[in-house]
């Protein structure tokens, strides 16, 4: 079989500018090239394959989750939009303009773990979101794509609530928060059903992979890290948005194409803000994808890519995150709400002139083995892992901190955002 031309974009290729791609325009194709067509009972094998991974945070092989799942006792899918992570936008924009993908996706995941119910959860102040799938749903009815019933799930902010229990939870109306106790959704999910989640990037990948195969696939990325990723690009950059890559696309190239000043960076934020600080020196060597972030002590995880530039203070920058993760710990847990804390505390102190003398020395020991591994859920890991790589990357500056109080650039306006009251809308764009 000759394959099409490896070629970006994929997921968002027949999205129109600023609009969700209709039925029509989905169904006349993504001048992708010519559809393989793989058959429903393949589509397992075809994943597999493929290589496809999650493209939710973990990297968890696709396929292994669909045979996770016990088929025949009314299985259940969830397709997760929540998007709790605030530097991502990348869910949000994807359901936006490509809803029929993400739908077919869904149909076709549903279909192969035997599912009879099909959630699609989408961060509730995404609204052009949630507009763009409500009408996806409406032109489909009827058009016999779906074969479950498909409904539309708001999911309020908070980092820990698209996380896959936590989200069972909220669906059986039940609280925003994680639980550690078995059995685990694919065993034990909505409605005591086993339930698949999968994040609505992943699900977008599987309906490509059923029309054009994994040979296709495997036309872009890297042999361990096959096909494209959206990525939501931030911080000191000219054109912040949503970007569609190659995985193993160099760091750099990224950097470039979103308007960055290479020359004058002092760190860059992969993964999100559960993720890893890289030296400048070290990320613009560095290439987008797993094994190659990996050696580094970071991932690509939800796709997030922050750049820090030297006038900025990755002091106080890694200390306005701390706090905010700490507030989103479910609470649930000692290790998690009070250790988050006292380490937000610590470094609020450093970037803000009230740090104790051994303030380095508590902050070592804490994000060393005392916070991480000890709660229900990941979320303390992924906030120690920030503030780990901060110690690391900024040792200079918070030495210098610590001896001498905050610098100048403390006093900067922040530059990674937070979520903030009403401010969605106008960050979702796919930047060209
Ligand atoms: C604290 C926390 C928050 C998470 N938030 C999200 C989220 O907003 N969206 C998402 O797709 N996955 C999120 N995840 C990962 C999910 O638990 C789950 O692994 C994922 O949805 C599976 O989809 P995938 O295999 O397609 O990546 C989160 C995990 C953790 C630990
Ligand atoms: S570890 Fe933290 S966020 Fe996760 S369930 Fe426990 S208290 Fe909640």
């Amino acid at each position: 079989m000759s394959l099409a031309p490896a070629r970006l974009p994929r997921l968002l290729a027949s999205a129109g500018p600023g609009r969700a791609t209709t039925l029509a325009e989905h169904l006349a194709g993504d001048g992708l090239g010519r559809p393989a067509e793989v058959a429903p009972a393949a589509l397992r094998e075809e994943v597999e394959r493929a290589g496809l991974r999650g493209r939710g945070g973990a990297a968890f092989p696709t396929a292994r989750k669909l045979d996770a799942v016990a088929r025949g006792r009314r299985a259940v899918l969830v397709a997760n939009g929540a998007e709790g992570e605030p530097a991502s936008r990348k869910d949000a924009l994807l359901l936006a303009r490509a809803p029929q993908l993400v739908l077919d996706g869904v149909a076709l995941a549903a279909a192969a773990v035997g599912a009879r119910e099909a959630i699609v959860c989408v961060r509730e102040r995404s609204t052009a979101a949630r507009v763009a799938l409500a009408a996806a749903l409406a032109e489909r009815a009827g058009s016999g794509r779906d074969a479950v019933p498909v409904r539309i799930e708001p999911i309020p902010d908070g980092y820990v609530r698209g996380e896959e229990t936590a989200l069972v939870r909220q669906l059986d109306g039940g609280p925003g928060l994680p639980t550690a106790t078995p059995p685990l959704p694919f065993a034990r999910g909505v409605g005591g059903r086993p339930t698949l989640v999968q994040n609505v990037e992943t699900l977008a990948h599987v309906a490509l992979i059923a029309r054009h195969g994994a040979d296709w696939f495997r036309t872009l990325g890297t042999d361990a890290s096959p096909g494209s990723a959206l990525v939501t690009v931030s911080g000191g950059v000219a054109h912040p948005g949503v970007r569609e890559i190659a995985l193993g696309t160099p760091l750099r190239t990224l950097l470039e194409q979103a308007g960055a000043d290479t020359g004058a960076l002092r760190a860059v934020l992969v993964g999100g803000y559960f993720g890893t600080w890289l030296p400048a020196s070290v990320a613009l060597g560095a290439t987008l994808d797993d094994a190659a972030l990996r050696p580094l002590g970071a991932a690509l995880g939800c796709g997030v890519v922050a750049a820090l530039p030297l006038d900025a203070c990755g002091v106080a920058e890694t200390a306005r995150l701390a706090r905010w993760l700490a507030g989103q710990s479910a609470g649930q847990c000692g290790p998690c709400f009070h250790g988050l804390a006292a380490i937000a505390g610590q470094l609020d102190a450093l970037a803000h002139g009230r740090a104790a003398p051994d303030a380095l020395a508590r902050l070592r020991r804490w994000t060393g083995g005392e916070v991480a591994g000890r709660g229900a859920c990941r979320h303390p890991d992924g906030a120690v892992r920030l503030v780990r790589s901060a110690l690391t990357v900024f040792a200079a500056e918070l030495d210098d901190h610590a001896r001498r109080g905050p610098c100048a650039a403390c006093r900067r306006t922040p530059l990674l955002s937070l979520p903030r009251r009403g401010a969605d809308a106008a960050r979702i764009e796919a930047a060209a």
